[in-house]
């Protein structure tokens, strides 16, 4: 065996695409000179010449040829396996209480869009930094992020497969280049201890069971000095004017169908002992609170209507499944949600934003 590595065969895999020296270097993140010295090893290990080179261009020997379709078929069948294991995973989010629908993309884009001022005016890291995004579902706060820092590269995964496919589309559709995506589990990474400069979690620590051993798994694969940000809701800070018993009473049903599946819909005041208590230094929390009347028509409709009461009722069919509230409550609650965003009304609602550093 010439020992030849997966990583090796992705190599081979991409110029037999793309061709040429730069090119592949360009797909794979690499220099030309680190591809130049990888290509080389492979032809020291297999004790042969796999490529010419003419005119920039990359031809296979005949050696290369037989490496390059063994490398198709291997890595396909390593697709096929990846997808596969993909399938087992989603079972472990079928739990997830927003689920993965068109509506949820929708709405995960208008909620990003609506407050990204309040959210991410200091969402902002130094050039050339390599920054984690765990929980990027369908890449709503990826867009705006990678945007804000164009000279820093975002890796940003997701354990659902379907919403990385969207946050890749989306990132396409815009022309954001500095963006890499792949599936992993936020409580058991892919990468070495100490990889990221900096780590970006927004409104995913809510939805697990143990959000203190994704914290774990976060600081791990962080620098030493580098910085953890986390962006977090709390549903019990919603108050609103008209008053309403019905619509308090439908978000107190969604908080406990988030409960009986694990998550912690009230975690944003819980943020900084949280951080605390995982081992980071330098904690410091800001609340962001909403603020919405009249005089804001856009947040009326981006945040009171499609972001928030979108995420009442998004979850209403479950919460009458498992009998949480009545029929009758819930149309009732989610009108007068709505309510508010109809005139005279008001609407309030704070999230959390913490930094801490790995000391
Ligand atoms: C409410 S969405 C937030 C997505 C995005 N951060 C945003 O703000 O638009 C939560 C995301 O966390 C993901 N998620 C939940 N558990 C996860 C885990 N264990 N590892 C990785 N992602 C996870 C879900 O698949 C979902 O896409």
């Amino acid at each position: 065996m010439a020992n030849i590595e997966i990583r090796h065969l992705k190599l081979i895999d991409t110029v037999a695409e793309v061709g040429s020296l730069k090119n592949a270097a360009e797909k794979l993140f690499l220099t030309q000179s680190a591809l130049s010295h990888q290509l080389k090893e492979i032809e020291t290990r297999l004790g042969t010449q796999i490529f010419y080179r003419v005119n920039n261009q990359l031809i296979f020997t005949t050696s290369g040829k037989e490496l390059r379709d063994a490398s198709k078929e291997i890595l396909e069948r390593l697709e096929q396996a990846e997808n596969n294991i993909q399938e087992i995973n989603q079972d472990s989010i079928k739990d997830y209480i927003h689920g993965y629908s068109e509506e949820e993309t929708i709405r995960l884009n208008d909620q990003a869009n609506s407050i990204a001022e309040l959210l991410h005016c200091d969402s902002k890291w130094v050039e050339g930094s390599l920054i984690l995004e765990a929980g990027c579902g369908v890449g709503a706060q990826t867009r705006i992020i990678a945007k804000n820092n164009p000279g820093s590269t975002f890796v940003s995964v997701d354990l659902s497969t379907t919403s990385l496919k969207k946050a890749e589309e989306s990132i396409k559709e815009n022309d954001i280049k500095n963006v890499r995506f792949s599936t992993a589990d936020i409580l058991n990474l892919p990468f070495k201890d100490g990889h990221f400069d900096h780590i970006f979690v927004c409104f995913v620590l809510e939805h697990l069971l143990h959000p203190e051993k994704a914290l774990q798994e976060l600081k791990r694969v962080l620098k030493p000095k580098g910085t953890l940000m986390v962006i977090e809701g709390d549903h019990g800070s919603a108050y609103f004017y008209p008053d309403s018993s019905s619509a308090q009473k439908v978000i107190r049903a969604q908080v406990t169908l988030q409960q009986q599946k694990g998550g912690n819909p009230n975690i944003g005041r819980q943020l900084y002992p949280m951080l605390l208590d995982s081992g980071f230094t330098d904690v410091s929390v800001s609340p962001r609170n909403v603020y919405v009347d009249d005089s804001k028509p856009e947040l009326l409709d981006g945040f009171i209507k499609n972001t928030f009461t979108a995420m009442i009722k998004g979850a209403g069919e479950e919460a009458l499944a498992n009998k949480i509230i009545s029929k009758e409550e819930m149309n009732t609650g989610i009108n007068d949600l709505y309510n508010t965003a109809q005139g005279g009304g008001t609407f309030c609602y704070t999230f959390f934003k913490g930094v801490a550093v790995k000391g």
